[in-house]
């Protein structure tokens, strides 16, 4: 029964592979089933810009790294703006597969560029618009590296030890927030993991179980 209309932002967070996209949408429809509007998005590249701005930093020339943490930013202040805020004016529940943690975890831990400057500047970027809950789908990286299929892009490419670091750095953002973080094992299977990320949702937007 939903009891709660309330608008919710929440972002999916995790390494390459460990199955956002999937978890994603899953709770997309199952929000859909309770009867809210729901936007699915992601960055980068939840808007054209931002799909033009992917192209680059995932599949363009080297870049070095305060450049690469620009364009995410960039990204994600456009997608704000443009897409998120609206949707949350409206009532809708926001869904965002990545959000401000990956900057810090892959440029301000897995770059080196400092996790707390790169908070910022996405801060900046954004108005400082943060999600209501951030769901970590940890996985250890060896794993999620063998789940990945296509062509691998310039972050997928880096060492086993980036990775290492990227996913101490979400587990490290969850811990220091539990009200506010969920941190799911996803070496379970998809339907386990559903059904984690579902308990961690469901009282947020009324539902009871
Ligand atoms: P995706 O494959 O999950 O869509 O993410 C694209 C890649 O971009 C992934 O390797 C993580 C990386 N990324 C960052 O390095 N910083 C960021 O702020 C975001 C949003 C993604």
């Amino acid at each position: 029964m939903t009891t709660d209309a309330a608008a919710l932002f929440i972002v999916f967070e995790g390494g390459d592979g460990s199955g956002k996209s999937t978890q994603a949408r899953l709770l997309r429809d199952w929000l859909a089933g309770q009867g809210r509007e729901v936007v699915l998005t992601r960055e980068p590249g939840g808007t054209e810009l931002g799909r033009r701005l992917r192209r680059e930093v995932l599949h363009g020339d080297d870049l070095d790294p305060r450049t690469e943490a620009l364009l995410y930013a960039a990204d994600r202040a456009h997608h704000v703006h443009t897409l998120v805020r609206p949707a949350l004016a409206r009532g809708a529940v926001v869904v965002s597969d990545r959000y401000i943690d990956s900057s810090v975890a892959y440029q301000g831990a897995g770059r080196a560029l400092g996790g707390d400057e790169i908070r910022e500047l996405s801060l900046w970027a954004t108005g400082g618009l943060l999600p209501g809950l951030t769901v970590v789908l940890d996985v250890d990286a060896a794993t999620a590296a063998g789940r990945r299929s296509r062509r691998p892009d310039r972050l997928e490419r880096e060492p086993h030890g980036f990775h290492e670091e990227v996913r101490s750095a979400f587990l490290a953002l969850a811990a220091a927030d539990p009200e506010r973080y969920v941190v799911v094992d996803s070496s379970r299977s998809r339907e386990d993991v559903h059904a984690a990320v579902v308990a961690a949702v469901a009282p947020l937007v009324g539902v009871v179980a």
